[in-house]
């Protein structure tokens, strides 16, 4: 039996781990090295103390961040809603009525399609450093196209997540009680083969109300799902209660909160995903991330791309308007956007380089990691080494 090489990778100008080993925050390591071995960091340190390897591999002084975890996009969609965000632009209010228009481009895209938008997608992410992604389906809200939605994403990525209960489609808009009993009838029967994941839209008014995503959220639990939430997005509401009191892995954008919903979250360990993009491209107030921090909830950043909301698909950009418009730190926001995406997902593979995880290492191009906020828009991922 042979086994594969390890390699030595050197020249780091300056190492985030999320090791606290190697210190508090992000675990900085300056001259560092790492040394990989079978797709898994097996040793990192100074540069001076590297243990010898197999191949050796000079990053020529630059940073090294591990890759980003994005928690929360949706990538299977057919068009695009860009004369929407022009009129949002122009004033228009934002109230998630797009998403039917997507519905409808969606429901007429082949397989083949769909497929080809979701590839360009991974590709712009991955481009951009992001090696973990969630995918919801909830373009589709028949069953027939939400469970196309879920075997075409579960063919890219393991993190899939049904999300038949996004609105309730115009067919049942007369009776949306009856869209419930589909979603936990059939259409989950259908998904839940290819999904990990089951979230709602828990939006009163808008979407769906406590209870019915309560129901929704149990009847994905009985078929193994693990629940999730959009909660708290166009104004305050019961969603985020209901996660915390659900014990969820996260509740998503979080944008309207009252001090009853960050104790919730501090008590229950819920992380708050938060979706900057968003607020950036419906032009709203932002979420405070000062407080949820200072109040000693964990927080995980993530894009929310998708064609309506926030179509962007850069981890970088949501870090620089993280630091930007909701006060964190470039430390915090870089933390939020690797370790804090991989609790988002319970993962512990991901998310950091300590001893273990999976080598996926973003060479930067920049000698801290300081520059993705310092230098929004700037393309800066010079490499992603890792799994493809
Ligand atoms: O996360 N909030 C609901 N869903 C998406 C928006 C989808 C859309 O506008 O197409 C979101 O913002
Ligand atoms: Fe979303």
């Amino acid at each position: 039996m042979t086994s594969l090489p390890s390699l030595l990778v050197t020249g780091i100008a300056e190492l985030v781990t999320n090791d606290p080993r190697h210190g508090e925050g992000l675990g900085l390591v300056p001259a560092a090295a790492v040394v990989v071995e079978a797709g898994r960091v097996v040793w990192t340190g100074g540069a001076a103390h590297a243990p010898a390897a197999d191949e050796r591999y000079h990053v020529g002084g630059r940073a090294v961040v591990p890759g980003f975890v994005d928690s929360h996009t949706h990538l299977v969609f057919a068009g695009d809603r860009a004369a929407e965000f022009a009129a949002r632009m122009a004033g228009e209010p934002y109230d998630g009525g797009g998403i039917r228009t997507t519905v409808t481009a969606t429901r007429a895209a082949s397989d083949e399609q769909l497929t080809a938008n979701l590839l360009r997608l991974l590709g712009e992410l991955r481009r951009q450093g992001t090696t973990t992604v969630e995918v919801k389906s909830g373009y589709g809200l028949t069953v027939a196209d939400e469970a196309r939605s879920l075997l075409l994403a579960s063919r890219l990525t393991p993190e899939t997540t049904f999300l038949g209960a996004h609105v309730v489609p115009v067919e049942h808009a007369a009776d949306p009680d009856g869209y419930v009993d589909l979603v936990t009838g059939p259409m989950l029967a259908a998904c839940a083969p290819y999904a990990r994941w089951i979230d709602v839209f828990c939006e009163p008014g808008s979407a769906f109300d406590a209870d019915q995503a309560r129901t929704i959220l149990a009847a994905g639990a009985a078929a193994g799902l693990h629940g999730r939430l959009h909660a708290n997005q166009l104004g305050p509401g019961p969603g985020v209660r209901l996660g915390c009191e659900l014990g969820l892995a996260a509740v998503d954008h979080c944008t309207f909160l009252d001090a009853g919903d960050v104790t919730a979250l501090r008590d229950s360990g819920t992380v708050a995903t938060l979706l900057p993009g968003v607020e950036f491209s419906t032009r709203s107030p932002f979420p405070d991330g000062r407080r949820l921090l200072d109040a000693g909830v964990g927080v995980a950043l993530a894009t929310d791309c998708n064609p309506g909301s926030s179509y962007t698909s850069s981890m970088p950009f949501c870090i620089a308007l993280a630091v930007r418009e909701m006060r964190l730190t470039p430390a915090e926001a870089v933390a939020a956007a690797t370790v804090g995406g991989a609790a988002a997902l319970r993962r512990e593979d991901v998310g950091h380089l300590r001893v273990g995880a999976r080598a996926d290492l973003v060479v930067l191009d920049a000698p801290s990691y300081l520059h993705l906020a310092y230098r929004p828009g700037v393309p800066l991922v010079r490499e992603v080494l890792g799994r493809e």
